[in-house]
């Protein structure tokens, strides 16, 4: 027999089992980011390798190792999206929504980066991007913070902290990165293999190195806010009190850069010391040079994503309880008449009881495997017809979950009863 064939290494699907707290999750963020007036934005999963090579930076880890990047049948260079925010500039600008606009904007949906996968990293993952545009006040920053805040705590989330930094101009950034070459040129035999090649081309991410044998030299090495400059410091200093004075807790962390090149002034990450080495489950910053450089007319801009393995991942080891999606009643159908009026019934339920999950029996069975098929649903009641109760207009009523018994309704009451009882669940 042939090798069954499996999915690539990094990506995952989603089962029926888990696709409720997805769903419950995507429901949740969508809530908020609605609740601050943003707008969905819907973007290609393909683009123009181009775009992201511009945009993200060609001496970042993305660009350099993690794109899935090929030619098309035109001979045209295209790749899968690392990320969001790329694709978003590029849409608005070709639509003309960054002319003398302010857009506040979402989307959500699968991202691809060539990783290696462990748990919390994957090759295809997913994000909840929000970005907004031409707005250079530190108010829209402290906005998305709030909004971000606002998410962990409708999701009962706790164990996050928020670290922030300012990069500062690409002028101030200059200057830094000058003293930062100086300082490590100076330490080359101590700098690790990774650290030497980025010395020329991305000097501040080292400052990111994971390796404990550069922590002292990383710790020793020039700060990134001794270089900012005045209007640089005077943003981030307000943006600080905004977070006062929303009750935002936060780390200032000065070797926070961000691996992505776009980013000015404000960066942030929120970590969590419960998921292991991926920790990061939400980052994003300040970018307003990116527009421009892209070849439109100067526009501020500020955004984050979210990674929503991570948070899913989060959520479960606090244990939390999501909703399944189970269907509340199971239609068992015994009998040629039953069948042709139980089919009926139940569209004439769902056209009366909005929001109801009824799962009809098809495929026929006895009672008894009907039953077994009732119980694995995880329905909690059992709309019983067999021949004699579609010929008499009757429903039994059985509860799968308790110990009470069945009672026979006319079809006319069940609709009703079942308000009842549905209802009562739902303010239980
Ligand atoms: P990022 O830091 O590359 O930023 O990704 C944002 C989030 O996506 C991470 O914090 C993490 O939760 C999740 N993530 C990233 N890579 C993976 C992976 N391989 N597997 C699972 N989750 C992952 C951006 O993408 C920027 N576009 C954010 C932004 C928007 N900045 C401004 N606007």
């Amino acid at each position: 027999m042939a090798n069954t064939i499996q999915a690539i290494r990094g990506m995952k699907d989603i089962l029926p089992g888990e696709s409720s707290s997805w769903q419950y999750l995507e429901d949740t963020l969508r809530g908020v980011v609605h609740a601050y007036g943003y707008r969905e934005i819907r973007l290609p999963l393909l683009e123009k390798t181009e775009l992201f090579r511009r945009s993200i930076g060609e001496v970042t880890d993305i660009v350099e190792k993690e794109m899935y990047t090929f030619d098309d049948r035109n001979g045209d260079s295209l790749t899968l999206r690392p990320e969001g925010t790329a694709s978003c500039v590029r849409a608005c600008m070709e639509h003309g929504l960054l002319h003398n606009q302010v857009q506040r904007l979402w989307y959500m949906g699968p991202m691809f980066r060539h990783e290696r996968p462990q748990k919390g990293r994957y090759r295809q993952f997913h994000q909840i991007g929000v970005e907004a545009f031409g707005l250079e006040g530190p108010d829209i920053d402290a906005e998305m913070l709030m909004m971000t805040a606002r998410m962990w705590k409708q999701l009962g989330i706790s164990d996050v902290v928020l670290q922030i930094n300012s990069l500062g101009t690409p002028r101030s950034r200059a200057s830094y990165r000058a003293a930062l070459v100086d300082y490590l040129a100076g330490e080359k035999s101590s700098l690790d293999e990774d650290s030497l090649r980025r010395l020329e081309s991305n000097p501040l991410r080292i400052l990111d190195s994971k390796n404990p044998d550069m922590r002292q030299l990383i710790e020793a090495a020039p700060s990134l806010p001794d270089y900012l400059d005045d209007d640089s410091r005077a943003h981030f200093e307000a943006l600080c009190l905004l977070l006062d004075a929303a009750n935002i807790g936060y780390e200032v962390n000065p070797r926070l850069v961000r691996g992505l090149d776009y980013y000015t002034r404000t960066v942030f990450e929120w970590v969590t010391d419960s998921l292991g080495a991926q920790g990061t489950i939400c980052a994003g910053g300040r970018y307003d040079g990116l527009v421009e450089y892209l070849g439109g007319k100067p526009a501020p801009a500020f955004g984050f994503a979210l990674g929503l393995e991570r948070l899913l991942a989060l959520l479960a080891t606090g244990g939390a309880t999501l909703p399944d999606n189970a269907p509340h009643i199971y239609l068992v159908l015994n009998g040629d008449k039953a069948v042709h009026r139980g089919l009926v019934f139940a569209d004439e339920l769902r056209d009366v009881i909005p929001g109801l999950r009824l799962l009809a029996n098809c495929g026929n069975g006895s009672f008894k495997s009907q039953f077994k098929r009732a119980d694995k649903s995880g329905a909690q009641y059992a709309l019983v017809i067999g021949d004699d109760e579609a010929e008499q207009g009757n429903v039994v009523l059985k509860p799968l979950r308790s110990e009470s018994g069945q009672k026979v309704y006319t079809q006319e009451e069940t609709a009703k009863r079942l308000l009842d009882l549905l209802e009562l669940e739902r303010t239980a």
